[in-house]
This record gives structure tokens, C-alpha cells and sequence, in this order.
């Protein structure tokens, strides 16, 4: 048949509107106990009640019962790195000596295409299978990293985006280029892979400390030419690296003036953890419309501060969720948000499920400004979601069971959850990753 339909019958929770105000998301959220989900030819056609959605069903249409089971958006992760990917767990030590003694020493070997491959392979099941189905990649410097990852996502029909790092000084020389080499190199994968399929380039400048004026220059070039190309960068993150921002680009006003005078903050900018902003940075961001991601497993663990999420809704600053692989510890975005309730509790700031599983989904669709495609149940939208186990531990057993509502089934996923959780990832309408059946399941 030309037009193959599938319905899944199940209980589904989405936000249907994005907001600037997180007293409004309850309003948008929407739960189905006992709900129907039609996909054709990789789009959502619509989510109904079962009662509702049943006598609709075309003739033919194959129906997969997934009663018990929850179904949500794809998770959206809008920060990581896919060559630390062996390198997460490095012990004992903050951002900048962490970059130099564990982070460009394993970078320096995605020269190689066939290493290149087989880190993307293992990569994108790890994304898979927690559940991810967009992410926002950070490469190596070598173009082969991002020709590898871009092929493996292409073959998946993932929607991805991705870029080569662009670095040319304060680094070991094998990971630096000149600023023209990454004009050309980055020019080139653009042209090859921007809105090839599901795919997007980001012009991904390391960070403002290994990137000169010569080469920020560069950045803003491609910028110009191609302006609907992504910009991921980090900003912002720790103590030490910001006050050497300030050290290299003394006639800058902030660190975020760096990036914002060539140029490169705007819709489509992505800038990884912003934890120790100052006031005129926060205004930058709300009125050029640019995001942020908040690591906050990453943020823990290289011990760089607390993001202050309450202060990104008063500034009006878009917010997405990143894992930040490898300084952040999990793939898994319901981990991820349990720490992010637990970075926002040392603020004084609750962070709802409902608002969680927001960022997670639509809102980080929006930070990329993809929220036309992705994040949500809406008809004519991407079929990206994923199938969720509510309880499959003893111990998620029982919380689950004193769940009364959908809100307290959702904190106790993103509190006790992980990737046992996560029963199947469908991508582009079609299953893409299946947990394997227990041998001794109860
Ligand atoms: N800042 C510059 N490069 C990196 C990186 O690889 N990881 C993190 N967390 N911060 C960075
Ligand atoms: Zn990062």
C-alpha cells in the first residue's frame, strides 16, 4: 500500500503550545489515559481519545496496542559532544585543565574516518536508545568526524544537527587550523549536509578562548552566506574560562560581546550552560532571540555552577536541555531532568514535571527553532516519539503505585528513571529502537 497507516493505542502527554511563562504550561499539557495516535508516511495525522479516534481508523490501518504503556514526544537534546562519548567519567578536574588533560587528547583522533564511523554508530544507538531522536552535536575539527555522524544520522532519518568545531589557537596543534582552512572545510560540509533530508549544520566555533578575531570573522562570514545555518557554542560556564575571555578580548564588554559583535547570537544560536552571566548578557540574549542550553548534569560534575533556570524565565531567554556527553555522566534525558530539579531546588526555584518534560520536548524544539516540525502530538508534525516503561524496577514499582496522577507519575520517571524506561524510540513514523524482552520478566 502507498499510504501506510499505523495507530498506536496507548496513554500519550504533551504540551500543545510553546509560552513565555511557566504558569501557563499546565493549561497546555495533554494527557490521554487511554488515547490514539495515527502516523502516515512519517507525520503525525492526529491524537484522539480512543473512543473518539476508533471508528476513524481507515481500513486496513495496523493497530499496535501499547496499553500500559506512555507515550511522549522524542526527547531533544540540545547540547553534546559525540567524540566524548569515550571519554565521559574523567576524573577530578574543572573545565579547562578537564579540556587539556582528557577532552582534546581523545578529540585528536577523529581524523580517522573508520574511528569516526564506528564512535557515530555507537553514538546514535546510545541517543536511541534514552529515547533522544534530535540532538545538537558538536563534532571534532576534523571534517571526517561530522562526515561520519552526518552519514550515520542520514541512514536513520534522524533529525540531527550537527557541525565541525572551528578552533585555531589554545589548543594542542594537531586540533588547530587557520581561520581560512575552516572557512573552506566548514563551507564545504555545509553545502554537502544543510537540509539534506532531516539534517542541519551549525557553525560551531569551540569557544571564544580558542577562537581568534581572524577566525570569529570566518564564523561570521559563513553566517552571512548561509543564515539559516545553525550556531552552537559554549558561553559562559566557568569562573576561570570567563575571566580569561575577558583576558583575551579586553575591549569586549562581556563574554557573550565576544560572540555578539561578530555577529553570531540570533534565532538560530545555541550557547551551551550560560551560568555566570551578568545582566547586560541576559538582555543580549532575550533581544536577539537567542537560547540556551542548561547541562545540568555536566554543570555538576565539572563542578561549573547552578544555571539559573527561574532567571531564564524572567529574561525571557529561550531554554533547551543538554546532556553535554562527556562532561555531562548520562545520555538519558529523564536523568537529566531529575538533576535539573535538583540544580533548581539549590535555588530556591521548583521545577514541575510538567515543566521538565516541556523543555525535554517542545521548548527544546523551539530553542532550535524547530518547534514547527517537532515537540508535540500536532497533526503534520514530525512522527518522532518515544514509548515509555512507567515502572520497571521494584523499587518504580511501588512509587508508581502510590501515583495518583499523571504529574506524580511524570516527577517519579524524571526522578527514578533512566534508560530501562524507555521501551522504543519510533523515528520518522517508524520503530527504530526496541529494549529487549526480559528472559525472566514476571
Ligand atoms: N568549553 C569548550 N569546549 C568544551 C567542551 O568540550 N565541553 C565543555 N563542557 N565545555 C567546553
Ligand atoms: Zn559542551
Amino acid at each position: 500500500s502507498a499510504h501506510h497507516v499505523t495507530a498506536l493505542r496507548g496513554s500519550f502527554f504533551d504540551i500543545t503550545a510553546v509560552t513565555d511563562c511557566p504558569e501557563t504550561l499546565a493549561d497546555n499539557a495533554r494527557y490521554l489515559e487511554d488515547g490514539l495516535l495515527v502516523i502516515e508516511q512519517g507525520k503525525i495525522v492526529r491524537l484522539s481519545s480512543w473512543q473518539e479516534g476508533v471508528s476513524r481508523l481507515p481500513p486496513g490501518c495496523e493497530l499496535l496496542d501499547y496499553r500500559g504503556k506512555l507515550i511522549v514526544p522524542g526527547f531533544i537534546d540540545c547540547h553534546i559532544h559525540y567524540p566524548q562519548t569515550e571519554m565521559v567519567a574523567a576524573y577530578g578536574e574543572q573545565l579547562l585543565q578537564w579540556l587539556e588533560q582528557y577532552t582534546f587528547p581523545v578529540e585528536s583522533q577523529y581524523h580517522c574516518p573508520q574511528h569516526a564511523a564506528a564512535m557515530s554508530d555507537f553514538f546514535l544507538q546510545q541517543l536511541l536508545s534514552n529515547g533522544t531522536t534530535t540532538a545538537l552535536v558538536f563534532g571534532t575539527v576534523h571534517p571526517e568526524s561530522v562526515e561520519a555522524l552526518f552519514s550515520a544520522a542520514e541512514q536513520r532519518e534522524m533529525r540531527l544537527i550537527a557541525g565541525k568545531v572551528m578552533m585555531d589557537r589554545n589548543a594542542p596543534a594537531a586540533l588547530l587550523e587557520t581561520p581560512e582552512q575552516s572557512y573552506q572545510q566548514s563551507r564545504a560540509l555545509l553545502q554537502r549536509w544543510h537540509n539534506r533530508g532531516r539534517l542541519g549544520y551549525a557553525l560551531t566555533p569551540r569557544f571564544a578562548p580558542t577562537s581568534s578575531p581572524a577566525l570569529l570573522e570566518q564564523v561570521q562570514r559563513l553566517r552571512e552566506e548561509f543564515p539559516d545555518a545553525w550556531l552552537h557554542t559554549h558561553l559562559s560556564e566557568n569562573p576561570q574560562e570567563v575571566a580569561w575571555v575577558k583576558a583575551l578580548f579586553p575591549e569586549h564588554a562581556s563574554y557573550l560581546d565576544v560572540y555578539h559583535h561578530y555577529q553570531l547570537t540570533g534565532k538560530r544560536s545555541v550557547f551551551a550552560h550560560g551560568l555566570h552571566l551578568e545582566e547586560q548578557e541576559w538582555r543580549c540574549l532575550h533581544h536577539t532571540d537567542s537560547a540556551i542550553a542548561f547541562c545540568p548534569t555536566s554543570n555538576l560534575f565539572l563542578g561549573s555552577g547552578l544555571f539559573n533556570l527561574q532567571r531564564s524565565w524572567q529574561e525571557k531567554v529561550k531554554i533547551g536541555i543538554g546532556t553535554d556527553i562527556g562532561a555531562g555522566t548520562t545520555f538519558n534525558l529523564l536523568q537529566t531532568l531529575g538533576e535539573a530539579y535538583k540544580v533548581s531546588q539549590l535555588q530556591q526555584y521548583r521545577l514541575s514535571a510538567c515543566e521538565a518534560f516541556y523543555h525535554a520536548s517542545l521548548g527544546g524544539a523551539r530553542a532550535l527553532d524547530l518547534d514547527h516540525l517537532l515537540g508535540n502530538f500536532t497533526p503534520g508534525k514530525e512522527a518522532d516519539f518515544v514509548v515509555l516503561d512507567p515502572a520497571v524496577s521494584p523499587l518504580q514499582q511501588l512509587r508508581m503505585h502510590n501515583s495518583t496522577d499523571i504529574w506524580q507519575q511524570l516527577f517519579v520517571l524524571m526522578t527514578l528513571g533512566d534508560d530501562r524506561n524507555i521501551a522504543q524510540t519510533w523515528v520518522n513514523g517508524k520503530p527504530a529502537w526496541r529494549r529487549e524482552e526480559k528472559e525472566n520478566a514476571a
